[in-house]
């Protein structure tokens, strides 16, 4: 595995992979890997020849500094994973090889960006766009690899590939979760044990709301017993549970052709988790 810390360097690697006609997957990560990137790193090598993975703690997408501060950042652990895991090439920028010059380029998403996870964290989306084009240019990859927990930035994603028109074959791997449910995620190493253990009930309640919704109960009344779920449970707070088309996540009432999907966003103590569950799609 080789590690590059600058963009020249990484080229020139990146060069004689394009010029013996293999083909590429990139796996764009924040660090603190967890088995959630590792399936990603898995689906690449079985469809890429070469594998590469960044680790770039991205602050244009943090809307609160306090959050981007308390990231977690493993380096050395996370490099022993992918070495172990058979990545083939790491990039890991500084924040001034990524953005010499404070970026001024607005990048707007339409409706979709001010649902959700737009709504409560303005300029998320914007930052998540930014960081990704410039990867994307950068790399080329033949392939690039996100995960369904944050669905909505995969949608983010696919429509700046389409109206950019970038020719990347964007691939979306399954939610990854821990024995009790609670979806993998950098941000699980904030928890304590004890919050760790509740909120396995995050999913709990998605599981419970998609049953209802599937044999006829109406959402609001699910919505409602979901936020009754919330606020029975002392350190945790219930931010939104939503029940959204996944093309610009506005609500809905009717399944019919769409990928329907319930979000939900909870604090637990400092540490804010998302997760969701498809219901048609
Ligand atoms: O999902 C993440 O970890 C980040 O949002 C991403 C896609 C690596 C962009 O910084």
């Amino acid at each position: 595995m080789k590690t590059f810390l600058t963009i020249e360097d990484l080229t020139k690697e990146l060069n004689l992979v394009k010029a013996s006609e293999k083909t590429s997957g990139l796996v764009p990560t924040m660090g603190a890997l967890h088995q959630g990137h590792l399936s990603l790193v898995k689906q690449s090598r079985s469809e890429c020849d070469v594998t590469i993975v960044s680790i770039f703690v991205n602050p244009t997408q943090f809307n609160n500094p306090d959050d981007l501060k308390k990231y977690p950042k493993t380096l050395d652990q996370d490099l022993e994973l992918l070495e172990s895991n058979g990545c083939d090439l790491v990039f890991v920028p500084s924040v001034k090889e990524m953005y010499p010059t404070k970026p001024e380029l607005n990048i707007s998403f339409g409706a979709i960006e001010n649902a959700l996870e737009g709504e409560h964290r303005p300029g998320h989306f914007e930052g998540v766009g930014m960081i990704i084009s410039r990867l994307f240019t950068i790399i080329e990859p033949t392939k690039a690899y996100f995960g369904q927990k944050d669905i909505q930035q995969f949608y983010i994603i696919k429509k700046l590939i389409d109206e950019m028109g970038i020719h990347v074959d964007l691939r979306r791997a399954p939610i990854v979760r821990e024995s009790n449910g609670l979806a993998m995620s950098s941000r699980n190493e904030r928890l304590s044990a004890q919050e760790r253990a509740q909120a396995a009930v995050i999913y709990q309640s998605l599981e419970q709301a998609k049953q209802k919704i599937v044999s006829g109960v109406k959402f609001p009344s699910v919505q409602q017993e979901t936020e009754r779920i919330f606020e029975g449970q002392s350190g945790m707070d219930l931010e939104y549970f939503e029940m959204v088309e996944t093309k610009e996540f506005s609500s809905v009432t009717d399944f019919k052709n769409k990928e329907i999907a319930l979000c939900i966003a909870v604090n637990v103590g400092e540490v804010r988790l998302i997760d969701n569950i498809l219901i048609f799609s």
